[in-house]
Protein backbone atom coordinates (compact mmCIF):
# COMPACT_ATOMS: atom_id res chain seq x y z
CA UNK A 1 0.00 0.00 0.00
CA UNK A 2 1.07 3.67 -0.05
CA UNK A 3 0.34 6.09 2.13
CA UNK A 4 2.15 9.46 3.57
CA UNK A 5 1.84 13.31 4.11
CA UNK A 6 0.64 16.57 3.91
CA UNK A 7 2.94 19.47 4.95
CA UNK A 8 0.49 22.49 5.32
CA UNK A 9 0.74 26.16 6.55
CA UNK A 10 -2.25 27.02 7.76
CA UNK A 11 -3.77 30.71 8.00
CA UNK A 12 -4.66 31.25 12.12
CA UNK A 13 -8.75 31.00 12.59
CA UNK A 14 -9.32 30.80 8.74
CA UNK A 15 -10.78 27.12 8.71
CA UNK A 16 -12.93 27.17 5.26
CA UNK A 17 -9.59 27.89 4.10
CA UNK A 18 -7.29 26.23 5.77
CA UNK A 19 -9.56 22.31 5.44
CA UNK A 20 -10.40 23.13 1.53
CA UNK A 21 -6.57 23.71 0.78
CA UNK A 22 -5.84 20.56 2.54
CA UNK A 23 -8.47 18.69 0.77
CA UNK A 24 -6.92 20.12 -2.51
CA UNK A 25 -3.19 18.71 -1.55
CA UNK A 26 -4.63 15.19 -0.71
CA UNK A 27 -6.41 14.77 -3.81
CA UNK A 28 -3.25 16.08 -5.45
CA UNK A 29 -1.50 13.74 -3.86
CA UNK A 30 -3.77 10.85 -3.96
CA UNK A 31 -3.98 11.16 -7.75
CA UNK A 32 -0.24 11.67 -8.55
CA UNK A 33 0.91 8.33 -5.81
CA UNK A 34 -2.32 6.74 -5.71
CA UNK A 35 -1.67 6.92 -1.55
CA UNK A 36 -4.47 5.34 -0.02
CA UNK A 37 -4.02 6.85 3.62
CA UNK A 38 -2.62 10.46 4.14
CA UNK A 39 -1.60 12.34 7.42
CA UNK A 40 -2.28 15.80 7.98
CA UNK A 41 -0.48 18.16 10.76
CA UNK A 42 -1.63 18.76 14.32
CA UNK A 43 -4.76 21.43 14.46
CA UNK A 44 -4.18 22.09 10.81
CA UNK A 45 -7.65 23.58 10.70
CA UNK A 46 -7.59 26.58 12.68
CA UNK A 47 -3.66 27.22 12.97
CA UNK A 48 -1.74 26.49 16.81
CA UNK A 49 -1.26 29.54 19.15
CA UNK A 50 -4.84 30.10 20.28
CA UNK A 51 -4.77 33.01 23.01
CA UNK A 52 -7.13 31.91 25.52
CA UNK A 53 -9.23 28.70 25.62
CA UNK A 54 -11.99 30.62 24.70
CA UNK A 55 -10.57 31.44 21.76
CA UNK A 56 -9.99 27.49 20.69
CA UNK A 57 -13.70 26.79 22.05
CA UNK A 58 -14.73 29.08 19.75
CA UNK A 59 -12.54 27.96 16.79
CA UNK A 60 -13.68 24.43 17.45
CA UNK A 61 -15.44 21.39 15.82
CA UNK A 62 -17.35 18.54 16.55
CA UNK A 63 -15.49 15.87 15.43
CA UNK A 64 -17.99 14.56 13.52
CA UNK A 65 -20.20 17.81 12.44
CA UNK A 66 -17.84 20.31 11.40
CA UNK A 67 -16.67 21.91 8.59
CA UNK A 68 -13.47 20.00 8.60
CA UNK A 69 -15.09 16.64 9.48
CA UNK A 70 -17.54 16.67 6.89
CA UNK A 71 -15.04 17.94 4.19
CA UNK A 72 -12.42 15.42 5.25
CA UNK A 73 -15.31 12.72 4.81
CA UNK A 74 -16.15 13.61 1.91
CA UNK A 75 -12.94 13.60 0.60
CA UNK A 76 -12.10 10.47 1.78
CA UNK A 77 -15.32 9.09 0.02
CA UNK A 78 -14.37 10.56 -3.32
CA UNK A 79 -11.40 8.90 -3.40
CA UNK A 80 -11.57 5.87 -1.78
CA UNK A 81 -8.81 6.75 1.07
CA UNK A 82 -8.02 7.30 5.00
CA UNK A 83 -7.17 10.69 6.53
CA UNK A 84 -5.97 11.35 9.35
CA UNK A 85 -6.22 14.91 10.52
CA UNK A 86 -5.17 17.06 13.58
CA UNK A 87 -7.94 19.65 14.91
CA UNK A 88 -9.30 20.85 17.82
CA UNK A 89 -11.86 19.19 18.92
CA UNK A 90 -15.08 20.82 20.16
CA UNK A 91 -17.22 18.46 23.11
CA UNK A 92 -19.83 20.21 25.39
CA UNK A 93 -17.42 23.00 27.19
CA UNK A 94 -14.30 21.16 26.82
CA UNK A 95 -12.03 21.31 24.22
CA UNK A 96 -9.27 18.48 22.79
CA UNK A 97 -6.11 18.77 20.92
CA UNK A 98 -7.51 15.52 18.74
CA UNK A 99 -7.25 14.07 15.65
CA UNK A 100 -9.15 11.71 13.30
CA UNK A 101 -9.26 9.09 11.42
CA UNK A 102 -11.54 9.08 8.42
CA UNK A 103 -12.39 6.50 5.55
CA UNK A 104 -14.30 6.30 3.12
CA UNK A 105 -17.66 5.42 5.07
CA UNK A 106 -16.64 8.29 7.72
CA UNK A 107 -15.01 8.42 10.51
CA UNK A 108 -13.39 5.49 12.27
CA UNK A 109 -11.93 7.00 15.35
CA UNK A 110 -10.35 9.78 17.75
CA UNK A 111 -8.03 10.28 19.39
CA UNK A 112 -7.62 13.06 22.11
CA UNK A 113 -3.98 13.91 22.89
CA UNK A 114 -2.69 12.78 25.70
CA UNK A 115 0.83 14.97 26.56
CA UNK A 116 -0.01 18.47 26.31
CA UNK A 117 2.60 20.96 25.36
CA UNK A 118 3.74 23.55 27.40
CA UNK A 119 0.53 26.58 26.67
CA UNK A 120 -1.79 23.78 25.57
CA UNK A 121 -1.85 23.20 29.63
CA UNK A 122 -3.71 26.91 29.56
CA UNK A 123 -6.13 25.67 26.23
CA UNK A 124 -6.82 22.46 25.82
CA UNK A 125 -8.22 19.35 28.28
CA UNK A 126 -6.41 16.47 28.73
CA UNK A 127 -6.61 13.65 26.63
CA UNK A 128 -9.13 11.01 27.61
CA UNK A 129 -9.34 8.44 25.11
CA UNK A 130 -6.71 5.70 25.18
CA UNK A 131 -3.88 4.89 22.52
CA UNK A 132 -5.79 2.59 19.97
CA UNK A 133 -4.96 0.86 16.75
CA UNK A 134 -8.13 1.16 14.25
CA UNK A 135 -8.48 -0.85 10.80
CA UNK A 136 -7.61 1.52 7.59
CA UNK A 137 -8.05 -0.95 4.51
CA UNK A 138 -5.91 -4.05 5.16
CA UNK A 139 -3.34 -1.12 7.35
CA UNK A 140 -3.80 -0.99 11.40
CA UNK A 141 -3.07 2.50 12.24
CA UNK A 142 -2.42 3.97 15.14
CA UNK A 143 -2.29 7.51 15.97
CA UNK A 144 -0.52 10.08 18.39
CA UNK A 145 0.15 13.78 18.26
CA UNK A 146 3.36 15.83 18.49
CA UNK A 147 4.93 15.83 21.91
CA UNK A 148 3.21 12.17 22.27
CA UNK A 149 6.53 11.41 20.68
CA UNK A 150 8.87 12.12 23.97
CA UNK A 151 6.78 9.27 25.84
CA UNK A 152 7.99 6.23 24.57
CA UNK A 153 5.22 4.66 25.81
CA UNK A 154 3.14 5.91 23.21
CA UNK A 155 4.29 4.64 19.97
CA UNK A 156 5.18 1.00 22.24
CA UNK A 157 1.70 0.85 23.24
CA UNK A 158 0.25 1.40 20.37
CA UNK A 159 2.64 -0.97 18.87
CA UNK A 160 1.69 -3.75 21.49
CA UNK A 161 -1.77 -3.09 20.06
CA UNK A 162 -0.78 -4.11 16.23
CA UNK A 163 0.02 -0.80 14.82
CA UNK A 164 1.50 -1.19 11.87
CA UNK A 165 1.73 2.52 11.18
CA UNK A 166 1.53 5.12 13.49
CA UNK A 167 0.22 8.65 11.97
CA UNK A 168 1.97 11.73 13.84
CA UNK A 169 -0.09 14.60 13.22
CA UNK A 170 2.60 17.37 14.20
CA UNK A 171 3.10 21.27 14.73
CA UNK A 172 6.52 21.13 16.01
CA UNK A 173 8.54 23.99 17.07
CA UNK A 174 11.42 22.10 19.25
CA UNK A 175 14.31 20.40 17.07
CA UNK A 176 14.31 16.81 18.21
CA UNK A 177 11.44 14.79 16.73
CA UNK A 178 12.74 14.12 14.07
CA UNK A 179 15.78 12.13 14.86
CA UNK A 180 13.61 10.69 17.46
CA UNK A 181 10.83 9.10 15.78
CA UNK A 182 13.57 6.91 14.13
CA UNK A 183 14.29 5.41 17.11
CA UNK A 184 10.27 5.36 18.15
CA UNK A 185 9.67 3.06 14.40
CA UNK A 186 13.00 1.05 15.05
CA UNK A 187 12.18 0.06 18.55
CA UNK A 188 8.75 -0.92 17.70
CA UNK A 189 9.29 -1.80 13.96
CA UNK A 190 6.64 -0.20 12.85
CA UNK A 191 6.19 2.67 10.36
CA UNK A 192 5.89 6.58 11.81
CA UNK A 193 4.09 8.98 9.17
CA UNK A 194 4.98 12.46 10.94
CA UNK A 195 3.08 15.60 9.49
CA UNK A 196 4.31 18.63 10.39
CA UNK A 197 3.45 22.71 9.44
CA UNK A 198 5.23 25.44 8.22
CA UNK A 199 5.40 28.80 9.11
CA UNK A 200 5.07 31.11 12.56
CA UNK A 201 2.48 32.59 14.75
CA UNK A 202 3.16 35.05 16.77
CA UNK A 203 -0.30 35.81 18.26
CA UNK A 204 0.66 36.11 22.15
CA UNK A 205 3.49 39.04 21.66
CA UNK A 206 6.96 38.41 22.46
CA UNK A 207 5.96 34.40 21.91
CA UNK A 208 7.02 33.73 18.28
CA UNK A 209 6.72 30.46 16.86
CA UNK A 210 8.45 28.95 14.18
CA UNK A 211 7.27 25.60 13.15
CA UNK A 212 9.87 23.35 11.56
CA UNK A 213 8.74 21.35 8.71
CA UNK A 214 10.67 18.09 7.67
CA UNK A 215 7.76 16.11 8.03
CA UNK A 216 8.58 12.57 7.50
CA UNK A 217 8.10 8.83 6.70
CA UNK A 218 10.29 6.32 8.78
CA UNK A 219 10.73 2.37 8.04
CA UNK A 220 10.40 -0.34 10.70
CA UNK A 221 14.19 -0.63 10.34
CA UNK A 222 14.43 3.45 10.71
CA UNK A 223 15.42 4.09 7.33
CA UNK A 224 14.44 7.76 6.26
CA UNK A 225 11.95 7.11 3.49
CA UNK A 226 10.99 10.89 3.18
CA UNK A 227 11.84 13.83 4.47
CA UNK A 228 10.03 17.11 3.67
CA UNK A 229 11.81 20.53 3.96
CA UNK A 230 11.36 23.32 6.72
CA UNK A 231 10.04 26.29 4.56
CA UNK A 232 7.37 24.98 1.99
CA UNK A 233 3.97 23.18 1.71
CA UNK A 234 4.37 19.90 0.13
CA UNK A 235 3.22 16.41 -0.13
CA UNK A 236 4.92 12.64 -0.12
CA UNK A 237 3.75 9.48 -0.35
CA UNK A 238 5.82 5.65 -0.52
CA UNK A 239 5.71 2.45 -0.53
CA UNK A 240 4.26 0.75 2.46
CA UNK A 241 5.25 -3.15 3.20
CA UNK A 242 2.64 -4.20 5.76
CA UNK A 243 4.67 -7.21 6.51
CA UNK A 244 7.81 -5.58 7.46
CA UNK A 245 5.82 -3.51 10.27
CA UNK A 246 4.42 -7.42 11.47
CA UNK A 247 7.77 -9.28 11.80
CA UNK A 248 9.20 -8.07 15.23
CA UNK A 249 12.57 -10.01 14.58
CA UNK A 250 16.08 -7.71 14.63
CA UNK A 251 18.14 -10.68 14.32
CA UNK A 252 16.78 -14.73 13.93
CA UNK A 253 17.02 -14.82 17.64
CA UNK A 254 15.54 -11.82 19.05
CA UNK A 255 12.06 -10.61 18.42
CA UNK A 256 11.70 -7.19 20.00
CA UNK A 257 8.27 -7.72 21.78
CA UNK A 258 9.33 -11.27 22.85
CA UNK A 259 12.54 -10.04 24.19
CA UNK A 260 11.13 -7.49 26.47
CA UNK A 261 11.77 -7.95 30.35
CA UNK A 262 8.35 -6.42 31.75
CA UNK A 263 9.48 -8.40 35.45
CA UNK A 264 12.34 -5.93 35.48
CA UNK A 265 10.33 -2.34 33.96
CA UNK A 266 8.78 -0.08 36.40
CA UNK A 267 5.55 1.08 34.49
C1 LIG B 1 3.59 20.14 20.17
O1 LIG B 1 3.24 19.19 20.85
N1 LIG B 1 2.76 20.75 19.37
C2 LIG B 1 4.98 20.63 20.22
Amino acid sequence: MKAGFVQTSPRFGDIRWNVDDAVERIRALCGSTGATLVALPELFSTGYQFKSAKEALDLAEDASAGYAAKRLGEAAKELGVFIVAGFAEKSGRKVYNSAVLIGPKGRVGTYRKAHLFSNEKKIFSPGDTPFEVYKAGRARVGMMICFDWLFPEAARTLALKGADIICHPSNLVLPYCPAAMITRSLENRVYAVTANRVGAEERISGKRLKFIGTSQIIAPDGKVIARAGRVRPCAHAADFDLKAARDKRITPVNDIFKDRRTGFYEL
